[in-house]
């Protein structure tokens, strides 16, 4: 291995991603600005939640959020009793204000009993087989080294304990194109955001590699599999090793 070719490409990532995530702060202030961005952020994807709530009927006894958003809501929302519920993302809290009170209210409310972390999902400041359940809700794609945030994420989690990811995922085809895509038009917000593109069952097929057993996943259609993009696919998995 080629030390300093290394460096290079960690230091070409962490420049993609903190463009990425001043874009992402941006995009934050403003949706955390009126009742309706908050609404959208906590209702835009169910899919990770439904399968969530199909396969943990009680609350755990403790729940990190990794990349749980600057507004500290994150899945928060679906275990009211948890004990310990910790949320960790980079970037700065956001104290939402919209003048809408039942909105305010509700985001205090479920912020109130959990822990707000700034780190990375690189390097989880827990120590091993902690959480009985960790989520990681649509965030893979806006980091810098997703697979070291997936290892991260299978450590904290306990033998026996659940881990529910989502992701936006693509065909090959859908890969190859966005490659070329991402060339012409580095400029857009969407790449921007997001600096990684994953291939339709990716993420399953390393959890399993972890010693994770798949309850759910969302899969992608027949012709999505073979031309397009899965949004948001999900997976609820539990430890086993
Ligand atoms: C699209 S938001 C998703 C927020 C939340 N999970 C949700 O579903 O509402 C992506 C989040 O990932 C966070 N993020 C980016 N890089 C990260 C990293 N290296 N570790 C943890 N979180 C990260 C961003 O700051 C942002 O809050």
């Amino acid at each position: 291995m080629n030390p300093i070719k290394n460096k290079t490409l960690h230091d070409n990532r962490n420049s993609f991603w903190k463009i990425a995530q001043l874009a992402e702060n941006k995009y934050w202030r403003t949706r955390c600005s009126d009742a309706i961005g908050i609404f959208y952020e906590m209702g835009e994807d169910l899919d990770l939640p439904w399968m969530l709530q199909k396969t943990l009927k009680r609350n755990p006894q403790s729940f990190l959020d990794v990349g749980v958003g600057p507004m500290g809501v994150g899945l928060h929302w679906m275990y009211p009793k948890t004990p310990i519920r910790i949320g960790i993302d980079p970037l700065t809290k956001i104290n939402v204000l919209t003048g809408n009170s039942y909105a305010d209210k509700l985001v205090e409310e479920i912020c109130r009993d959990s822990w707000y972390s700034r780190g990375r999902g690189e390097e989880l400041p827990f120590r091993s087989n902690f959480f009985e359940l960790v989520v990681c809700h649509n965030v893979l794609d806006h980091v810098s080294e997703p697979i070291s945030m997936l290892n991260e994420v299978c450590r904290v989690t306990q033998k026996g304990g659940y881990v529910g990811i989502s992701v936006d995922t693509n065909s090959r085809l859908g890969n190859f194109l966005r490659k070329i895509d991402r060339k012409l038009r580095s400029h857009l917000n969407t790449y921007k955001q997001h600096p990684h593109d994953f291939i339709i069952g990716e993420i399953g097929e390393f959890l399993k590699s972890k010693g994770f057993d798949i309850l759910f996943v969302n899969n992608a259609s027949f012709l999505g599999g073979l031309l397009g993009r899965r949004r948001r696919q999900s997976w609820v998995a539990i430890k086993t090793l």
